[in-house]
């Protein structure tokens, strides 16, 4: 049996491997013994006169690998050029033709833990969505109570009427089930949406397209605030949105609740996005006020940038194969590269190429043409699979078997697993790296000597590595005197909505009923609970 592969992996991946087996000779003291057993196990006997590799063949693997790898002079360009779009976007003359869109959110105000009130969120930003009920409390305190619903993929493409109606149902249901629905009552709403938008005021924002696989007619261009408001109203429920928010934005606000220091937002989900302080005089497309403070939490739109081709020296086959084959070709190019809706995808398209050129699966020939085994179809390799395939440590990979026999491959070989892993950590390192990136160019141009990044999404939250694979490729690209940090952030999007309404009712009180105003100033419960 061949452990020839091993050589030809990075060094991390043979770092781990060779923690493994020292471990193993620590606890039986046979380093031969050790790496036989554990190697028996790995691979159990029954296909082995197939499953012999050419090292050859890992060359040809390792080419396919290192077109994912980026270097420094390589992310230092894609910083420069990130920059260069921002600007771009920024400036009222070259804003139209932008792809970093760069929205002013109509957020002014970081929020200093004095604020208090009961209101209402709705978080929609992918298949589910949610309904939220919070009250803000003494020091920064919160309650909350939420529920889940989920968007059918019929709603998600069908008619836009449809999917506010759904919502303002699931409000509805809500509501009678938490009793906030007695007569006279209005609460304020804050409505996280998280799609590009640009922002007229805090409640009014036109759809300028749709993202992660949503596509629902006759919203582009409509005020997306009025569209859930008819709804809402059409329902007959006393609820008033108050503000919309991008999630980026409500997970900046909830983690400034805590930790005034945070000036970025930041998503890693089912698509990503960024936002950050930005100072007014450098937003050339902004109409406001120039009052103090001046400046605004610009939502960037990161996951359109590469859209005019900039990023095209760094794309494989395999990202213009996602792009293809996606319900907004040519769009969300950064997006594409990062994000979870895509990185198991251009996972299982990696490994189907090493499949089908016969360099992977050796011993698997009865599985190849079965198109009925997911790895032959889209969407066959889900991305909470590379993060379980990466938090296999050692020679046993009983999680990328577990895996592997998911997606129709039986019995995979000790080598299948070695590489699987392989393909798994560099996909996931370069959008990690490609993060980074973006995240760098934030801080060095804010140039605030520490910097906290508040930040959600699936992505951060379950992959075993991406938040070290982020900071170590920052620690290089951030100017040397600026710090940063992460900032989990828990329900942030939904919560920072509830927190920017609750501002946006405390400022425009006219809009609100007597009711709504002794609820925004949470006089009944703040005493109660004195
Ligand atoms: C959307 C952004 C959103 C991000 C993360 C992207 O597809 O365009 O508005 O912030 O996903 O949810």
């Amino acid at each position: 049996m061949s452990l020839v592969f091993v050589e030809a992996i990075p060094y991390d991946s043979i770092s781990s491997l060779l923690r493994k087996v020292a471990y193993g000779l620590a606890t039986t003291c046979v380093l031969g013994t050790a790496v036989y057993i554990g190697y028996s196990v790995a691979s159990p006997d029954n296909h082995s006169s197939k499953r012999y590799r050419n090292p050859e063949l890992n060359d040809e693997i390792e080419k396919v690998v290192s077109s994912l790898k980026l270097n420094y002079e390589q992310l230092k360009h894609i910083m420069h050029c990130l920059e260069e779009e921002m600007n771009a976007g920024l400036s009222s003359e070259t804003h139209k033709q932008a792809t970093v869109k760069m929205f002013p959110s109509f957020v002014r105000h970081i929020p200093d833990g004095t604020e208090r009130g009961q209101v209402l969120a709705l978080d929609l930003g992918g298949t589910n969505f949610r309904v939220l009920s919070i009250k803000l409390r003494r020091n920064s305190h919160i309650e909350l109570t939420s529920k889940i619903f989920l968007v059918p993929q019929s709603v998600m493409i069908g008619d836009g009427k449809r999917l506010f109606r759904h919502l303002a149902e699931c409000l509805a249901e809500f509501m009678e089930k938490e009793h906030l629905s007695q007569s006279g009552i209005c609460y304020p709403l804050g409505f996280t949406f998280s799609f590009p938008c640009k922002q007229e005021s805090l409640a009014s924002a036109r759809l300028t397209t749709w993202t992660k696989g949503f596509s629902c007619a006759g919203v582009i261009n409509e005020d997306v605030v009025k569209l859930l408001q008819d709804a809402i109203d059409e329902k007959g429920i006393n609820v008033k949105c108050a503000a919309l928010v991008n999630d980026t934005i409500g997970t900046l606000m909830a983690c400034a609740y805590k930790e005034p220091a945070t000036s970025i937002g930041l998503i890693l989900g089912t698509g990503t996005n960024a936002c950050y302080i930005e100072d007014l005089d450098k937003v050339g497309t902004w109409n406001g006020d120039h009052d103090e403070p001046k400046q605004v939490i610009i939502n960037m739109e990161w996951g359109a940038f590469g859209d005019n081709g900039c990023l095209n020296h760094i794309r494989t086959k395999y990202d213009e194969e996602v792009d293809l084959s996606s319900i907004n070709p040519g769009q969300q190019t950064f997006e594409k590269m990062i994000s979870g809706m895509y990185m198991g995808e251009i996972v299982r398209l990696i490994i189907l190429d090493l499949l089908q050129r016969e360099l992977l699966f050796l011993g698997h020939r009865d599985t190849y043409g079965d198109y009925k085994t997911p790895i032959y179809n889209r969407g066959g390799f889900y991305t909470k699979f590379v993060s379980t395939v990466e938090t296999d440590e050692g020679i046993k990979f009983s999680n990328t078997r577990r895996v592997l026999e998911d997606i129709g491959i039986r019995n995979p070989t000790f080598d299948d697993c070695v590489i699987v892993q392989h393909i798994c950590r560099q996909v996931s390192k370069r959008a990690a790296r490609l993060a980074g990136a973006g995240l760098a160019v934030l801080i060095n141009r804010m140039g605030k000597p520490t910097v906290t990044i508040g930040v959600d999404g699936s992505l951060y939250r379950y992959h075993p590595r991406f938040k070290r694979n982020m900071e170590r490729s920052m620690e290089g690209l951030v100017n040397k005197d600026l710090k940063f940090k992460f900032a989990l952030s828990d329900d942030g999007s939904g919560k920072g909505a509830a927190l920017v309404a609750c501002v946006a009712a405390h400022n425009a009180p006219e809009v609100l009923t007597k009711h709504t105003r002794e609820i925004i100033n949470d006089k009944t419960s703040e005493e109660n609970s004195d």
